[in-house]
């Protein structure tokens, strides 16, 4: 690879043997020919070594990773990590639905977003889970009234808006005071007060999420600290919460970015909480899976231009979308190393937008018919992907040492359309 892990702690599993690209112990080669492209693949040690690299920095205090499954929502990612006793921060009844499919445990699992409908506060009241991180006072009002008709109490963690700037990309930071989330700062002790006294409510905790790739801690701290004034004020008023939850938010490399070490990042969160008597909880997405999954993509054709040089791989924006929609670098590195001239060239899936791209710019010797991995793709990678151009989304392989096992089978086009009717007549 070209470039060194982005942390100490992260497992390097992606190696070169010989010129060619392996994961683990499966070469991406052999899982091209057996699975097909595009194709997402995983490394299982790669997604241990992230979960238990977080969790271990969390040693000697009573904590709670909840893994932010909208990063990698497939079953058998799920499954790893509640195997090592991942929760899990869900968004919808989707995903609570996934959780428990996977193996997850509910009480384990946190339920966070803007627009929790009627059903699935039910559904969630119904599984039993560790709490709703509410984002309103309407919301409140709703769960308050949906836990009474199930003659049940909710679980409140209020998410706050601490109005930090994470200082990362904008469709990508979320605790600002312009930002559609969490409970205005100044109106969060009111709130508290209000929840306390609701017979259907059982006020737990505390959260806040600032932003998501945030490789600076400063911001980071700075939100901690704000949150932990809350903390005080609603002690004072004899109200002890049960847990403080940071979200997630953890940037990696997949470039130059250079975040801290994990350990060090949350050594300095630990330090301002202090001896407060409470548990911790984080919704790491990124952090988790990013660096353990690639995109797998073949080279359909060459266009050598006068202008520029375009390869058109059979992976496009529907596939993985955060090129076209963030502007996000990903790496891009030849399966095999092929010796010979390098050009500039244009990485473009075929779907009918100029901003079907991969990468720009990148300088590789390629042929048609050659295998490339776009990296640091395991994270919104798959569980943002489209049926755009009415493509079947990519097959995905998780490896496990020299096993490489299909976790989800490459969509066939007929199903893109089964739940379709054509008019009567
Ligand atoms: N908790 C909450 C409440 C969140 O909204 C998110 C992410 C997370 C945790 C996990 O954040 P992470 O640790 O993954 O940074 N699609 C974008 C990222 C959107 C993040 C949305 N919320 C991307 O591809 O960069």
């Amino acid at each position: 690879m070209t470039r060194p892990p982005d942390t100490p702690d992260s497992a390097q599993p992606f190696v070169r043997r010989d010129g060619a690209l392996w994961v683990e112990g499966v070469s991406l080669d052999a899982v091209a020919a057996r699975y097909g492209t595009p194709c997402y693949v995983y490394s299982r040690a790669a997604l241990e070594a992230r979960f238990r690299a977080f969790d271990a920095a969390l040693a000697g205090r009573d904590h709670l990773v909840c893994y932010a499954m909208k990063a990698n929502s497939t079953l058998a990612i799920l499954d790893v990590l509640a195997r090592l006793g991942a929760g899990f921060d869900i968004v919808s009844g989707g995903e609570l639905a996934r959780v428990l499919a996977a193996g997850g445990d509910a009480k384990r699992v946190v339920f966070s977003g803007v627009g929790k409908r009627e059903e699935e506060m039910r559904q969630a009241l119904a599984a039993g889970i560790l709490c709703f991180n509410v984002e309103s006072a309407s919301e409140l009002e709703r769960l308050d009234r949906v836990a009474g008709e199930m003659r049940l109490r909710a679980p409140v963690s209020f998410r706050v808006n601490p109005d930090v700037d994470p200082k990362t990309h904008p469709y990508i930071s979320t605790g600002l005071k312009e930002n559609k989330f969490g409970i205005a700062y100044e109106d969060a002790l009111a709130l508290y007060r209000d929840a306390a006294r609701r017979p259907n409510i059982a006020v737990v905790g505390i959260d806040c999420h600032i932003g998501s790739q945030i490789t600076e801690v400063a911001p980071y701290l700075e939100a901690v600290d704000k949150v932990l004034s809350l903390v005080d004020r609603l002690a004072a008023e004899g109200m002890l919460l049960h847990h403080l939850d940071f979200g997630g938010g953890f940037g990696i490399r997949y470039r130059d970015e250079n975040p801290p070490e994990i350990a060090a990042f949350l050594a300095g969160i630990l330090a301002r909480v202090g001896e407060r008597p409470v548990k911790l909880m984080f919704e790491p997405g990124r952090w988790l899976v990013g660096n353990a999954g690639l995109l797998l993509t073949r080279v359909e054709y060459l266009k050598h231009g006068v202008e520029r040089n375009f390869a058109i791989v059979d992976a496009a924006m529907n596939d993985l979308m955060r090129p076209a929609l963030y502007d996000a670098w990903h790496e891009i590195v030849p399966v095999a190393v092929r010796a010979g001239g390098t050009r500039h060239y244009e990485i473009v899936g075929p779907v009918c937008e100029s901003g079907d791209f991969l990468g720009r710019e990148r300088e590789l010797a390629l042929a048609e018919g050659d295998l490339v991995a776009v990296m640091s793709a395991g994270a919104y990678g798959m569980s943002m992907s489209s049926n755009y151009n009415t493509r079947p989304r990519a097959a995905e392989v998780l490896v496990d040492g020299a096993a490489a096992h299909l976790v989800r089978e490459r969509e066939r086009v007929e199903s893109l359309f089964a739940l379709e009717r054509r008019l009567p007549g």
